[in-house]
């Protein structure tokens, strides 16, 4: 991004997914997704193109992985007309002006993120529906200063999880554990084999690294006590045959380990 002071690698990986819903009426058209507020927002950050990604797979594997939360949210909101949608690391996202106005007018909305990216979207969105707070979501107290209270939340980290360590995975749940019973977590997540090796092109265009995975989301579910795992959604498998055929073959080679998928844990409140 062309700022003054340049985001630290990575937070810059949240031009990568707002690239896609921009592009996504011409890159997937098939898919039937439109942000109608993705365009104007990339273009204002002044990106830099190279280090965003905007190949076929990767504008499609997004896309999916957007539309499988957007379903989640809906029925979870529908399920719970006081619920609150917390983003963790939000970054640009613009899903709570896509969704809001079709879900309950009691649900919240509520955006967390590092202090340089809260920034950008302060300056770049006017009247923003979500309540920002600054956190890093590895820190088990994450939540601490989010205004949740006791109601049903839905907390989603989307392209989030790969670029926390170990410890900050088990943090980031260990916070949520902490939600009412009945709360749920979203998170996309790949196989610790793919997140060490470094080799996905995020990983070249901006030099933010992989730091951590789960083999699957039963492994996801057990890392920190006070989850059951509702289930595990395609992402990769959905975006075409050679996809579907790379992720077979890796559950294969790994006796049943998932490459990359969004898994859907609830919280158990024990
Ligand atoms: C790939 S972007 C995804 C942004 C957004 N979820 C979306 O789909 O458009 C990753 C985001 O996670 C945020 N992030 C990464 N690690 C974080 C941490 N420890 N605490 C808070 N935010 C974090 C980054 O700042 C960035 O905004």
């Amino acid at each position: 991004m062309t700022r003054a002071t340049p985001l630290d690698p990575v937070a810059e990986t949240l031009l990568t997914p707002l690239w896609a819903r921009a592009h996504a009426p011409e890159v997937v058209p098939d898919l039937g997704f439109h942000d109608p507020y993705a365009a104007d927002l990339l273009d204002r950050t002044g990106f830099d193109s190279d280090r965003v990604l905007t190949d076929h797979g990767n504008v499609a594997g997004t896309i999916h992985r957007t539309l499988v939360l957007d379903d989640l949210v809906r029925s979870f909101a529908h399920r719970h007309a006081d619920a609150v949608v917390v983003s963790a690391g939000c970054g640009l996202c613009a899903r709570d002006r896509r969704l809001g106005p079709d879900l309950p007018a009691t649900v919240t909305w509520i955006g967390v993120d590092a202090p340089e990216v809260l920034d950008v979207r302060r300056d770049l969105v006017d009247d923003d529906p979500s309540t920002l707070v600054e956190a890093s979501v590895d820190d088990p107290g994450w939540l601490d200063d989010v205004p949740v209270g006791d109601r049903p939340a839905i907390v989603l980290a989307e392209g989030v999880l790969m670029y926390l360590d170990d410890a900050g995975l088990r943090g980031f749940l260990t916070g949520a554990a902490g939600l009412r019973a009945g709360s749920e977590v979203a998170a996309d997540v790949f196989h610790p084999k793919v997140a060490s090796s470094d080799r996905h092109p995020i990983v070249k265009a901006t030099g933010a690294r992989f730091r951590s995975g789960a083999r699957d989301g039963a492994e996801l579910a057990g890392l920190v006590p006070g989850f059951e795992l509702v289930a595990e959604h395609d992402v990769m498998e959905r975006i075409g045959r050679p996809h579907r055929v790379a992720a077979k073959a890796f559950s294969v080679a790994t006796r049943g380990g998932r490459m990359y998928h969004l898994a859907q844990l609830r919280v158990t409140g024990s």
